[in-house]
């Protein structure tokens, strides 16, 4: 008998499989990783920020005191000292977290499967921002909802196009924060009206909150959780503020959601890495992120600020930016007609430079002349050089 007959997996594919396709960041990724591109394209945190000394000094320190509970199994909901210290950080008097509301999951990626799992069925709407983060919409879309795009502007999500229509949606997905894509902050009047108006309408808030420590000033308006915190999911990560590597984010979740996404955790991965929980506990306990946040806001301030230098100097007319005041991008709008998926393949073929085109950011109609720049990647010498030659394509009309 021949047993090289090849395979046909499509015809094995599950409906839901079939309708994935690759993600427009991780090959955009595979992109930027080739050494003569300068890249504004993947949100890859500035590498100088890793604390590799302290996670190497945890690690020796985990693995000689408590090495064997390091490398076992443990509990689905997390490492309970280290839910202990997210309670007390998030926590606000009129919003107390206790610890049993944590959740510690391997990413915040991860706690958007979770909750695509927990509250999604086919056809439910999801309400989201217009444009938003893309990661979550791949989460999302596994579960078949209908996504119902939410007006913007340049103050985040307006609250006041939440209308009786929307009765019925599950949830408001949300990113408060100095926002992936856009970099905008939901302004704090705004915050108010959606906890109002989540209640009026009867739908849930997933508050995604990975930017919040990033405030370039420092601070951020009240967070949406601490407005209606019997309605409200908000999720953190580590990634932004120690490292992405690790692969830890959690959620704060009411107390029946919270039991329900532990099932559905359970049934993914059982728990998140103990050792990862573990030595992060034992390099932020002390109070690590005290001066490490004011390092990395300096650092990403400072590059934003070279980043919107260099465009004032070599954007042509009709070319518009933000100006973020935290987080890691900015949003830019190409002179109307010019479409920013092509931009890019012209740009890393004949410029050498990258950025995320703005479409997959949108749920439905998207913008093609907008697009992303992350500017915390490569370093300033190098955001003057690679603005430079996207400036030179743009003035060329390619
Ligand atoms: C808005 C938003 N949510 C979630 C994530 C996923 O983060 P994590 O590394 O915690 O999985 C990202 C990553 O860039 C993000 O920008």
């Amino acid at each position: 008998m021949k047993t090289d007959t090849p395979v046909d997996f499509e015809t094995f594919f599950s409906a839901r499989a079939r309708a994935l396709q690759s993600s427009v960041i991780r090959e955009t990724l595979k992109i930027t990783e080739r050494p003569e591109i300068i890249s504004f394209a993947g949100g890859l945190p500035a590498p100088e920020t890793f604390p590799v000394r302290e996670m190497l000094a945890a690690l020796e320190r985990v693995l000689t005191r408590r090495g064997a509970d390091a490398l076992q199994y443990s509990t689905t909901e997390g490492f309970a000292p280290l839910r202990e210290w997210i309670a007390a950080r998030k926590g606000t008097p009129e919003a107390p977290v206790r610890p049993d509301q944590v959740l510690i999951v391997s990413g915040s990626q991860q706690g958007l499967d979770l909750l695509a799992k927990a509250l999604i069925d086919p056809g439910d709407r999801v309400l989201v921002e217009t444009p938003t983060y893309l990661g979550a919409l791949q989460a999302f879309s596994l579960f078949g909802p209908r996504f119902v795009s939410i007006a913007s502007d340049a103050d985040g999500l307006m609250p006041e196009t939440l209308s009786e229509p929307l009765r019925g949606a599950k949830f408001l997905y949300c990113l408060p924060n100095f926002q992936n894509p856009t970099g905008r902050l939901l302004a704090e009047e705004r915050r108010h009206r959606l906890a109002e108006k989540a209640r009026e309408l009867d739908f849930i808030i997933l508050e995604d909150d990975p930017y919040g420590d990033l405030s370039y000033a420092g601070g951020a308006p009240c967070s949406i959780r601490s407005l209606a915190p019997e309605r409200t999911v908000y999720m953190g990560s580590f990634s932004k503020i120690l490292s992405p590597g690790i692969r830890l984010g959690y959620l704060i979740a009411p107390d029946v959601l919270h039991a329900k996404l532990v099932q559905a955790k359970q049934a993914t991965d059982l728990h998140t890495s103990t050792l990862s929980q573990m030595a992060a506990y034992e390099v932020v306990k002390d109070g690590f992120l005290e001066g490490h946040i004011p390092a990395i806001r300096k650092l990403y301030g400072d590059q934003c600020r070279a980043m919107l230098d260099a465009l004032s100097r070599h954007m042509p007319d009709g070319v518009r930016w933000s100006s973020p005041k935290g987080g890691m991008f900015l949003w830019a709008e190409l002179p109307r007609g010019m479409d920013a998926t092509k931009l890019m393949r012209r740009a890393v073929e004949t410029a050498r430079v990258a950025f995320m085109p703005g479409e997959p950011f949108y749920a439905e109609n998207p913008a093609p002349e907008t697009l992303r720049l992350a500017f915390v990647t490569a370093p300033r010498p190098r955001i003057e050089e690679g603005i430079e030659r996207l400036a030179g394509l743009i003035r060329a009309g390619c």
